[in-house]
C-alpha cells in the first residue's frame, strides 16, 4: 500500500518538474513554475522519508535527516534572500557544487555497501554478480561526474568572487587529457579486473581524488567572464550525476529530475554559446573574456566620440516620440532598474512611447535583464526580444543604452577581425539618435572597442547608471 502511494507521489513529483520547467520559460509564469516544481520536490522528499522501505523496514535516523533538512533550508532561504542580482551566478555555482558533492557522496556510500556485500560473501559468483550487474559502473559515473561538478563549481565560484584568477600553463590540456584517461583506465580495471576488496577500495578512492583534481584543472584556465557558460555546463553534469543516483536507488523522481537538469543545462549551454556565436570548445579552451583582452577590434584607430550634457539628453528624450532602452550588465551593477522604470513611467506620462530591447546574453547570465526589469515592475509586454527590437530601431527617435556594450557593437557584423564577429547584436545604430551611458570608454566583457561610440549619431553620457538616471529624471521634469 505504502509503496503504491510512494509511486503516485513520485509520479506527481515528476509531473511537477516538467510543468515547472515549462512555466519557467516565460517571465510572467516563471515564479509559479519554480514554486510548483519546489512543491513537487518537497512532496517527493517527504514521501521518501516516511514511506520508503528498505527490506520492509522504514527509514530510521529521523533526527539526523531532519537536522540536515533544517540546516539546508535555513542556509538556502537566507542566502537566496540576501543575494544581489549581480552575485546570482556565484550562488547558482555554489548550489550546483553541493548537488555534485551529494552525488559523489552517494557513490561513496553505495560503493561501501557493495564492498561489504562482496566481503560478506566471497564466492566468485557473488563478486561477479556485483561487478557485472552494472551497479559499479553507475556508482563510478555518479562519483566521477559528481566530483568534477563539485570541484569545478567551487573554482567557478572563486573566480566569480574574484578570489581565484585564471591560471593556465603549457601542456595543460594534455595533462587534463592524461588525468581523464587515468580515471577511465582505473574505472575499467575496477569493473573488469575482479580485484580484491581492499585493492578495489584504494582504486576507488584514487578515482575520487583524481576526479576532484580534474574538476579543478578543467575550470582553472577558463576566462572568469566565461563562468556562466561553464556553470551551466557543470549544472548539466550534476543533473547526470543525480540521474545516476536515480538508477542506483531505482527512484523514478530522482531519475526524472536528474535527466531534466542534465538536458536543460546542456540546452542552456548551447544557447548561450550560440547567442555569443562561439563554440563550446572555444569557451572551454579559448581565452575570450580572460585577462588576455584585446585593445581594439582589428587594432584600428577609432577616431573621436562626442559627449552629451544631462540637460541636452533630457530634452532629446522628453521631446521624442519613441524611445527604446537597451539595458546591459552596467545597469545590473549600478542596481539602476528601479529608477529606470521610474524614468519610463515619467516619459510615458509625457506621451513618449518607451520599450526595452533585450539581447539574449545582455548581462552575465541567462535572463539577467528580464529578471532585473521584472523586479522593478516593468511590464513584460514592453520587453522586445532581439529580432523584434531590430525591426523597430529604424522607427525610433532615441535609443538609450544603459551599461550595455558588446551587445550593441556593430563590429560583430562588419569586422571579421573582431572576436565577436558573427554574434547577433541589437542594431541600435539604425535609430535617429543613440545616447550611451557608461562610466568611461573602457571596453565591456569581450575586451574590445565599440565602433558605435564613435559614430556621428552617438553621444556619450558618462556616469554611474543609477546616478545618471536619477539626474536625468530631475532634468526631464524641468524640460
Ligand atoms: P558588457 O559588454 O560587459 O558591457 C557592460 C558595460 O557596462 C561596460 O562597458 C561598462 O563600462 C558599463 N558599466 C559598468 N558598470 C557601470 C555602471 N555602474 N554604470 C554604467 N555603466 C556601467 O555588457 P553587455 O553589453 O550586457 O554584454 C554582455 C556580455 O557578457 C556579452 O559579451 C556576452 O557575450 C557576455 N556573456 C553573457 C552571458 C549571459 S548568459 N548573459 C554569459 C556569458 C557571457 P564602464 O566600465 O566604462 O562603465
Amino acid at each position: 500500500m505504502g509503496s503504491s502511494i510512494l509511486s503516485i507521489i513520485y509520479l506527481i513529483g515528476s509531473v511537477t518538474f516538467v510543468l515547472g520547467l515549462k512555466l519557467l520559460s516565460k517571465p510572467d509564469t516563471a515564479r509559479k513554475g519554480n514554486l510548483i516544481a519546489a512543491g513537487g520536490m518537497l512532496l517527493a522528499i517527504l514521501g521518501t522519508i516516511f514511506l520508503y522501505r528498505v527490506a520492509d523496514q522504514p527509514l530510521h535516523n529521523y533526527g539526523w535527516i531532519f537536522t540536515g533538512l533544517l540546516i539546508g533550508t535555513v542556509v538556502g532561504v537566507l542566502s537566496a534572500k540576501k543575494v544581489k542580482m549581480t552575485a546570482m551566478p556565484e550562488m547558482v555555482s555554489m548550489f550546483n557544487g553541493m548537488g555534485g558533492a551529494c552525488a559523489a557522496l552517494i557513490a561513496v556510500v553505495e560503493f561501501n555497501h557493495l564492498i561489504n556485500a562482496i566481503t560478506a560473501d566471497t564466492t566468485a559468483v557473488a563478486i561477479a554478480a556485483a561487478y557485472v550487474g552494472g551497479k559499479l559502473l553507475i556508482i563510478l559515473l555518479s562519483l566521477v561526474i559528481g566530483a568534477v561538478s563539485f570541484a569545478g563549481s567551487v573554482i567557478a565560484w572563486g573566480k566569480l568572487r574574484g578570489k581565484i584568477s585564471d591560471f593556465s600553463f603549457n601542456g595543460q590540456h594534455l595533462l587534463n587529457l592524461g588525468v581523464l584517461m587515468l580515471i577511465a583506465g582505473l574505472s575499467v580495471w575496477l569493473i573488469t579486473g575482479n580485484i580484491a576488496a581492499t585493492t578495489a577500495t584504494v582504486v576507488f578512492n584514487s578515482i575520487f581524488l583524481l576526479a576532484l583534481f580534474y574538476g579543478v584543472l578543467f575550470v582553472l584556465p577558463i576566462g572568469g567572464a566565461d563562468m556562466p557558460v561553464v556553470i551551466s555546463l557543470l549544472n548539466s553534469f550534476t543533473g547526470v550525476a543525480a540521474a545516476c543516483g536515480g538508477f542506483l536507488y531505482n527512484n523514478p523522481v530522482m531519475l526524472t529530475g536528474g535527466i531534466l537538469v542534465g538536458s536543460a543545462g546542456t540546452i542552456l549551454t548551447m544557447l548561450m554559446c550560440k547567442a555569443m556565436n562561439r563554440s563550446l570548445k572555444n569557451v572551454l579552451i579559448g581565452s575570450f573574456g580572460s585577462s588576455n583582452r584585446v585593445a581594439t577590434a582589428g587594432g584600428k584607430e577609432q577616431g573621436h566620440y562626442k559627449e552629451i550634457s544631462l540637460n541636452d539628453a533630457a530634452v532629446v528624450m522628453a521631446y521624442a516620440g519613441k524611445v527604446i532602452i537597451v539595458p546591459g550588465y552596467g545597469l545590473a551593477v549600478a542596481q539602476a532598474q528601479h529608477v529606470c522604470s521610474e524614468l519610463e513611467s515619467f516619459l510615458e506620462e509625457r506621451g513618449v512611447e518607451v520599450k526595452y530591447a533585450i539581447h539574449p546574453v545582455a548581462g552575465r547570465m541567462p535572463g539577467h535583464m528580464n529578471v532585473l526589469l521584472a523586479e522593478a515592475d516593468v511590464a513584460y509586454e514592453k520587453l522586445l526580444e532581439m529580432e523584434a527590437a531590430n525591426n523597430e530601431f529604424a522607427s525610433t527617435d532615441v535609443v538609450l543604452v544603459l551599461g550595455a556594450n558588446d551587445v550593441v557593437n556593430p563590429s560583430a557584423k562588419t569586422d571579421p577581425a573582431s572576436p565577436i564577429y558573427g554574434m547577433p547584436i541589437l542594431e541600435v545604430e539604425q535609430a535617429k539618435a543613440v545616447i550611451v551611458n557608461k562610466r568611461s570608454m573602457k571596453p565591456g566583457y569581450a575586451g574590445i572597442e565599440n565602433d558605435l561610440f564613435f559614430q556621428p549619431k552617438t553621444s556619450m553620457l558618462f556616469g554611474d547608471a543609477k546616478k545618471v538616471l536619477q539626474d536625468l529624471l530631475v532634468a526631464i521634469k524641468e524640460a
